[in-house]
Formats: structure tokens, sequence, C-alpha cells
């Protein structure tokens, strides 16, 4: 797919595949069910997301929607890049455009298990951070997640991010109360170190 943005209809595309030191991230397809099912099958991925373990119908919907989700071009629209090691899917990360007039990004990210503690979704996430900053001119990204998530709060820690807001109660998720956490960055504090 050609860089940059499309002349007619203003959407963004990154140029893929993106290949960072130990991993390559590119769009999802159809074909990647397999690997995505592999991750989103499991409980403890699921657990705090706003969705919980997904069947392979769900998770094939939910490919399909990732699949779509190839270019920014208005509010509301989601790049989701899979992330791959010697060919296999081990997650997907996202960038989220969440204002074009206020300039405002927001990044996700979903690892398998077993392709945790590595330092794979650092990596993932800062080319997410680099696209909405540099090539997207955004001027704040954020995060968010449950505070009983702490792999991803440090992951938003070690990214840099800072801890803007912890919200009590703001979600009922499978009937219960849920407490988050929002991180954000400036690009101003973007800063080579976190690059
Ligand atoms: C959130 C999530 C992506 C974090 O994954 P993670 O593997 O902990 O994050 P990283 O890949 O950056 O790895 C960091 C760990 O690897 C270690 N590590 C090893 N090599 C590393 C390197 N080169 N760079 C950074 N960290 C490294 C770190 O010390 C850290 O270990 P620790 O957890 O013992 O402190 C993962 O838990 C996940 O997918 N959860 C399920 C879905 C989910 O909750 N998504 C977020 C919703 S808000």
């Amino acid at each position: 797919m050609a860089p940059g943005v499309d002349r007619v209809c203003r959407v963004w595309h990154p140029e893929l595949p993106i290949v960072t030191d130990r991993l390559a991230l590119r769009l999802f397809t159809m074909n990647d069910l397999a690997d995505v099912w592999a991750y989103m099958r499991l409980p403890e991925v699921g657990r705090h997301m706003l969705w919980a373990a997904r069947d392979q119908d769900e998770s094939r919907e939910a490919l399909s929607r990732m699949v779509a989700e190839n270019g920014l071009e208005k509010d509301g629209d989601y790049l989701t890049l899979a992330v791959t090691r010697e060919g296999a899917v081990i997650g997907h990360v996202e960038l989220g455009l969440v204002s074009t007039e206020h300039e405002q990004g927001e990044i996700g990210y979903v690892f398998h298990p077993a392709h945790q503690g590595r330092g794979f979704a650092t990596e993932a996430t800062r080319v997410m951070l680099r696209l909405g900053f540099a090539e997207m001119s955004m001027h704040r990204i954020v995060g968010r997640c449950s505070a009983r998530n702490l792999p991803s709060a440090n992951l938003m820690t070690r990214l840099g991010m800072r801890k803007e807001a912890h919200f009590l109660d703001c979600r009922k998720v499978n009937g219960e109360w849920r407490e988050e956490l929002i991180f954000a960055m400036l690009r101003r504090e973007w800063s080579t170190e976190h690059r």
C-alpha cells in the first residue's frame, strides 16, 4: 500500500512493513485467524479488556474489524497492526485518532502470553507513538487500562508516559465496576530516549 495521505479521501497510511530490532509490523489479513484466535481465546488475555475470552467466531469478527483498521481518516478511526516474529502473529498494536481538531490520539496493545515478558510490547508500541507524533503530528497520545492491569500500567510507564488519572468505578464491565488509569504523553515529552 502506498504510504502517506491519499489525496482524494485524505486517508493516512503508514509505510509498511515496519521492521524493528526483533519484530515486523504489518496490516492484518483474514489468513491470520489461527494466530489471533490463539491469544484472543485465552481468559488471561481478555481479563482486563472490555471483552472476555473470544471463541473462534468472535475472533473472526474481531479480526475482520482489525483488517479494516488500515489507516486514519477521521475521528474514531483506528490503525491496527499485526506484530509478527519469525512470520507468526504474536499480538497487535493500535493507534486511534481521537480528535483531529485537538490532535489527540490513543494507543492500545494485546500480546500472546507466550511472548510477554521480553519487551516485545514495548518495542512495538514505541512504533505507534512514533507514528502518532512524527507522522500524524499528534499533540497528545493517551493510553488507558484497568487499574488492576499492572503489566499495562508498567508498559506505559516504561514508554515514558505519565499517569494522569485514576478513575473510580468509571465503567461496569461484566456486571462489575472498574477502576481505570489514564496515561498520556505530549509530543514535547516524546524524548529521544523513548523513540
Ligand atoms: C499489557 C501487555 C501487552 C504487557 O506485556 P509485557 O510482556 O509485560 O510488556 P513488554 O513486552 O514490554 O515486556 C516487559 C517485560 O519484559 C522485560 N523485558 C525483557 N527484555 C526487555 C526489553 N528488551 N525491553 C523492555 N522490557 C524487557 C521487562 O523487564 C518486563 O518484565 P516484568 O514484567 O517482569 O517487569 C500484556 O500483559 C498483554 O498483552 N496483556 C493482555 C492484554 C491487555 O491487557 N492489553 C492491555 C489492555 S489496556
